[in-house]
């Protein structure tokens, strides 16, 4: 049974935004790759992520720093060649934004215009204000990311939740309504606590999503490989996994080794 309220035949900024106004959750799941893309898209999932988690699940590197703005275009293009409705916003790699905001404005465009993504996501409040006002400038639609941000991860130390002593908690609900206030269409929260994301939803008019934030937000995000089971090692709290992917394939692949092995396959009509 589908719960979606209003029939959106091709998912814009401006549909994530009537979607809050009208009390419609908004899921939005991450994709890499084509065949993926075109699933999730498929199934009706209003947004698509190619984060920069990709370093992770698809590159097997330990944190998000590693994965370059080219890899980055790389894996939007493929997805976005999959999708017909749902929106595809693409994160800027770290090291792509953070030296000024004419570096920020660059690598922007070239992902708006070598990917055909439709808009960009990037992590920080205050402290790179400038690069995201010159990037709204430019007509490039920019999500936020506050919380747990990855791409400090060398700063946290930990991924560990993220605000929960009152002055951090504040300076994320003052970035966030900074955000708001600067044009960005969506913000995404990572690992906090469940009230203070709630809080944060209700002080902003720009839908708030959440990955390890509760249910208060306005919609849900989360890692598809997570979701699917196939990073069967990571167990956070707030995953749930909808399908065990990573005992499946095994299998597969174990019956498919015997059978190799053993000269069942292929058999006579499976081939020419
Ligand atoms: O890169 C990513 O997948 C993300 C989500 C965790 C929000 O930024």
């Amino acid at each position: 049974m589908s719960t979606a309220k209003k029939e959106y035949k091709r998912v814009t900024v401006q549909s994530l935004m009537e979607m809050k106004k009208n009390g419609e959750k908004i899921s939005m799941l991450t994709a890499y790759d084509y065949s993926m893309a075109q699933i999730v898209d498929n199934a009706g999932v209003d947004a698509i992520l190619v984060g920069d988690s990709a370093a992770n699940v698809m590159a097997g590197f330990e944190t998000t720093l590693p994965i370059t703005l080219d890899q980055m275009i790389y894996h939007a293009s493929s997805v976005v060649r999959a999708v017909d409705r749902a929106l595809v916003v693409c994160d800027l790699p770290f090291g792509s934004y953070q030296s000024d905001p004419k570096q920020a404005l660059r690598s922007a465009i070239r992902i708006m215009k070598e990917s055909g993504a439709s808009a960009i996501k990037l992590e920080g409040g205050k402290e790179i204000k400038n690069s995201i006002t010159r990037i709204l400038n430019a007509g490039i639609p920019v999500m936020g990311h506050l919380g747990l941000t990855p791409q400090s991860i060398n700063k946290f130390g930990t991924y560990k939740v993220r605000a929960k002593e009152e002055e951090e908690a504040n300076k994320l609900l003052e970035d966030a309504k900074l955000l708001e206030e600067l044009g960005c269409f969506s913000l995404v929260l990572e690992k906090i606590p469940a009230d203070l994301a709630k809080r944060v939803a209700e002080s902003v008019s720009i839908p708030v999503i959440g990955i390890g934030a509760g249910g208060g937000v306005d919609g849900q995000v989360l890692v598809i490989h997570d979701v699917i089971g196939m990073t069967h090692e990571f167990n956070p709290r707030f995953l749930r996994r909808y399908m065990d992917l990573h005992t499946e394939m095994t299998k597969a692949f174990e019956k498919y080794r015997d059978d190799v092995k053993s000269g069942g396959f292929p058999n006579e009509n499976e081939q020419y």
